[in-house]
């Protein structure tokens, strides 16, 4: 596969998925940055940790290092309903310098099945491709979780020889899973 072919993987499913998508009516899509009140950014890690999923730092949360973005789905109430995120995973003088973690993608429990997850994670991809210039979008799965693998298949991003080794500071994840 050419690098343009594997450029356009993840950029044509998630424009795709958005092309056909209306998000449900009463909700809005927030980019979350250092004006998001804390109140929402701690419902979000709330929401994120309800769903067994590891919420981003809040520096990260809020773009401060301007490398990453945090997307929520919001409803009427204010109250986060779904997230998902990405960040440039790598130095910038890295031959790798394009690619991006994706993923952190959760969605509360009374919310699932709508297409709210896949379309805030396309929207993810869009924005890191448009706005950082990503190119290349990785993610961590468990091997049991079907929901995640499926979502990740549709937008694109799909199992590869590709392997990323992480080192973790147990004094600061403990026994907590980075992945889900
Ligand atoms: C995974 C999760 C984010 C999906 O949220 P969602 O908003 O319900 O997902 P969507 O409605 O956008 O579903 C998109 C696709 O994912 C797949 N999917 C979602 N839930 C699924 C399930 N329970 N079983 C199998 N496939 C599933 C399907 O392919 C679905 O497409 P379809 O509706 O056309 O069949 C949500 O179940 C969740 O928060 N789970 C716990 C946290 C987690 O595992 N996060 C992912 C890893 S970081």
């Amino acid at each position: 596969m050419s690098s343009a072919e594997v450029k356009r993987r993840h950029l044509l499913p998630a424009n795709e998925r958005l092309k056909n998508f209306t998000l449900p009516g009463e909700l809005e899509i927030v980019v979350v940055d250092t004006g998001t009140s804390t109140g929402l950014a701690a419902d979000l890690a709330a929401m994120s940790i309800a769903c067994g999923v590891m919420p981003v730092p809040g520096s990260a949360m809020r773009g401060v290092s301007g490398d990453d973005v945090c997307l929520i789905a919001v409803d009427s109430g204010g109250k986060a309903v779904a997230t998902a995120s990405s960040y440039m995973s790598n130095h910038p003088h890295s031959p790798h310098t394009t690619d991006a973690f994706w993923g952190m993608l959760a969605t509360r429990e009374d919310w699932r099945g709508k297409g709210i997850a896949l379309a805030l994670g396309a929207h993810s991809i869009v924005w890191m491709w448009e706005n950082l210039g990503a190119r290349s979008f990785n993610t961590g799965l468990t091997a049991d979780n079907t929901a995640s693998i499926e979502l990740c298949a549709k937008s694109g991003v799909i199992p590869s020889e590709w392997t990323f080794i992480g080192c973790v500071d147990p004094d600061v994840f403990g026994s907590s899973s980075i992945t889900r």
